[in-house]
């Protein structure tokens, strides 16, 4: 509570003039809030100000064509964010008579209000106290905290939801949210923040540890890419097949698997057929057909393989075939033996 109290003290003495601050009135502060989810206030003022000029009430915004909102958010990006808010508009001015919900909980039913904007409105409308987690409070808590629990991973937005909740001060938390969010976006700022002059560095454990530099913790998403399979089953007219042993470094280094012809995107039967390999392998005639109707996506740790199984049947293929028993003595990759698995029972 001694925070909240401090971080109160500090925003009655600096903080910003802005003309949502100026009003309860839901409808603007709605519209700040999604604005500043996108912006940073300096760049978010000029449109707050001409959309309530253009749309002064939710009736005003509900009237209008899309394209004129679209026009007014150009700019901002992320252009679902303007459609819902004309969205949810309409269904306020419609169904709502122009009555935005009054609590949290039925703020957040609305399209587009998510966990930050529900608290933000509830809190600074209706004095909910809710606890508002932006970017900025997120800095300030893990800093003076000390938390490195990584602030987007699933338990650090709940160990931070939980903790900024019991900070609040109830009295007003309103002015409590705005206070945290102002002094996050102010004071203890990304790169140099205001340490030396901090109300708060007696009690701040990052300063303490020296780890200001450090905190918040984001943890680096992998990321994921997608390649495309096209693994040709040979069938031979002795009803034999092809398996080969996978070559070089990289997944599955030394199991079997069916000749293969990885493509940059989503091939067709056209393209597959007259590409070299192909041509390569089934010098002669071929009837071929897709195995799997849907593509399998056989998920890995950082890629995702996208892969499609071709039965090719022919007279004769350009290397050495062998019989189903041996195949089933081949150590194979688990979405080769899920394919073996289907095709036989298919075929007994
Ligand atoms: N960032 C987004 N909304 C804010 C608010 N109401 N006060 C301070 N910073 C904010």
């Amino acid at each position: 509570m001694i925070l909240a109290k401090q971080l109160v003290y500090w925003y009655l003495q600096n903080k910003r003039d802005l003309p949502w601050r100026k009003t309860k009135d839901p409808y603007r502060v709605w519209l700040s809030e999604i604005m500043l989810q996108q912006t940073r206030v300096a760049q978010g003022l000029p449109y707050f100000l001409k959309f309530t000029e253009a749309f002064p009430t939710v009736f005003d915004l509900a009237k209008a064509d899309e394209s004129e909102v679209l026009k007014l958010w150009q700019g901002l990006g992320y252009y679902s964010r303007a459609r819902n808010l004309h969205f949810t508009a309409k269904f306020v001015a419609n169904e709502l008579n122009g009555i935005f919900p009054k609590t949290y909980k039925e703020l957040l039913k609305l399209k587009g209000i998510g966990d930050y904007t529900a608290s933000a409105i509830a809190s600074i409308c209706y004095n909910e106290p809710v606890a508002v987690v932006d970017g900025n409070v997120y800095r300030v808590l893990s800093r003076f905290f000390g938390i490195d629990t990584p602030i987007n991973s699933t338990k650090g937005i709940k160990e931070f939801k939980e903790l900024a909740q019991t900070l609040i001060d109830t009295s007003q938390p309103g002015v409590y949210n705005q206070a945290i969010m102002d002094f996050g976006a102010l004071h203890c700022k990304p790169q140099n923040p205001m340490c030396s002059e901090c109300p708060l560095v007696n009690s701040c454990v990052a300063f303490a540890k020296s780890k200001i530099k450090e905190l918040p913790v984001k943890e680096k998403k992998i990321k994921v890419k997608k390649r495309y399979f096209n693994y040709l089953v040979p069938i031979t007219e002795e009803n034999e097949t092809v398996l080969e042993e996978r070559k070089g470094k990289g997944i599955w280094q030394g199991l079997y698997q069916f000749p293969l012809i990885e493509t940059q995107k989503i091939t067709s039967e056209e393209e597959l057929v007259e590409s070299e390999q192909f041509v390569k392998l089934f010098p002669n005639e071929t009837t071929i057909s897709l195995f799997n109707n849907e593509d399998i996506v056989h998920k890995l740790s950082h890629q995702h393989l996208v892969t499609k199984f071709w039965v090719v049947k022919t007279t004769d293929v350009n290397t050495r075939t062998m019989d189903w028993a041996t195949v089933k003595e081949r150590p194979v990759p688990v979405l080769i033996d899920k394919f073996l698995e289907e095709y036989l029972n298919k075929e007994s």
